[in-house]
């Protein structure tokens, strides 16, 4: 298993931007059954369903609505108000604050109107902290790092519980953890999953694992709170150790992984006394998720073809 080979990896990551491969797999109804190992299903009602279980099996979660790149501001509109149903939803249910919310700033519209996005990601916070839960922004690619810390300490002005995502592939992720890990900033260190240039990104497996241990490292040892996502087994047991080095408690850290990634291990974690937050992902805009996993695992796309040819 593994870093899918870079070649692989770009192929994939190409057929991600693709509207051509997009409406080609979205209309083959097979792939619906892989689409939905990975995702919850199109609506907040699935998102519902599918966080229910997993609360019941002992695991947090945390809700994705799948809308990214938004183009226009009706776009921005409508995924700032699935987040406001969703969030009224997850109250309702008492999924609060088991569940919280990650969000896309490129899904309320980042890319091309910063003020906007960012009024739609306050409302989504208050809302959030009304139902008694937190939201995560998401990291995108590295053209929007900077806007996307610039609005997190704003809105942490407020909403001081809010996270981000910090991706070890860039080489600034070290620096960005040490000016982060302070009291109450809730940090999700990941590797990251998009295609970046050298001049920004390491390119090496290697050298984004040893990456990833440095920033884990920084978050450990700082005062703020961790949340590990990776399905890395090397990355989980190193955190293990630290978190016993660090004499971290289980409530002063969490684990995190993607909904139908090691199932399993989710569980036994969970068993062991960690908090696992599970990365649930719904909607219909499932497409360039879907291909960012399976640019993570050639696996996977066996997987996937395997299901095409069945058909
Ligand atoms: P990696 O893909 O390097 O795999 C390492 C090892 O893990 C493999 O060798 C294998 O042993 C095991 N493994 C991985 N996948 C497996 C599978 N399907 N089945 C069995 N074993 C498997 N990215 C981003 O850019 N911005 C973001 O905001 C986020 N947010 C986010 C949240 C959460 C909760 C998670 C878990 C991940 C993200 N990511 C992300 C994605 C992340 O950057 C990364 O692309 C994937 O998690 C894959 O990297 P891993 O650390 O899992 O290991």
């Amino acid at each position: 298993g593994g870093y899918a080979p870079l070649m692989f990896r770009s192929v994939i990551l190409a057929a991600a931007g693709s509207s051509r491969a997009e409406r080609l797999v979205q209309s083959v109804p097979l792939s619906r059954s892989i689409v939905s190992r990975f995702v919850a299903g199109t609506g907040s009602d699935d998102a519902l369903r599918v966080t229910r279980e997993l609360v019941a099996d002992g695991l947090a979660v945390t809700l994705d609505y799948l809308g990214e790149d938004t183009t226009t501001p009706a776009g921005a509109e409508a995924a700032r108000d699935e987040y406001l149903r969703l969030l009224d939803g997850l109250a309702a249910s008492e999924l609060t604050p088991a569940a919280e919310v990650s969000v896309k700033l490129s899904a309320l519209g980042q890319a091309f109107d910063e003020k906007l996005a960012e009024e739609h990601a306050r409302l989504i916070c208050a809302k959030a902290s009304e139902a008694g839960t937190t939201v995560t922004l998401d990291m995108e690619d590295h053209t929007t790092t900077d806007s996307t810390l610039e609005m997190l300490a704003r809105l942490r002005t407020d909403f001081p519980t809010v996270g981000v995502a910090l991706q070890s592939y860039l080489r600034r992720t070290e620096a960005d953890c040490r000016e982060l890990a302070t009291p109450g900033s809730r940090i999700r260190l990941c590797k990251g999953a998009y295609a970046e240039p050298e001049s920004v990104a390491y390119q090496s497996r290697l050298d984004v694992d040893k990456s990833y241990v440095r920033c884990m490292n920084i978050l450990m040892a700082g005062d703020g709170y961790p949340m590990i996502a990776s399905h890395d087994p090397r990355i989980v047991t190193i955190a293990e150790d630290r978190s016993k080095w660090f004499d971290r408690g289980v409530d002063e850290f969490e684990f995190q992984m993607l909904y139908g990634v090691r199932p399993e291990e989710q569980l036994r974690l969970a068993r062991e006394g960690y908090t696992v937050r599970v990365y649930v992902p719904y909607g219909t805009q499932w497409y360039g998720y879907l291909m960012r996993r399976l640019a993570e695992r050639p696996a996977n796309v066996a997987f996937f073809a395997r299901a095409l040819r069945s058909r």
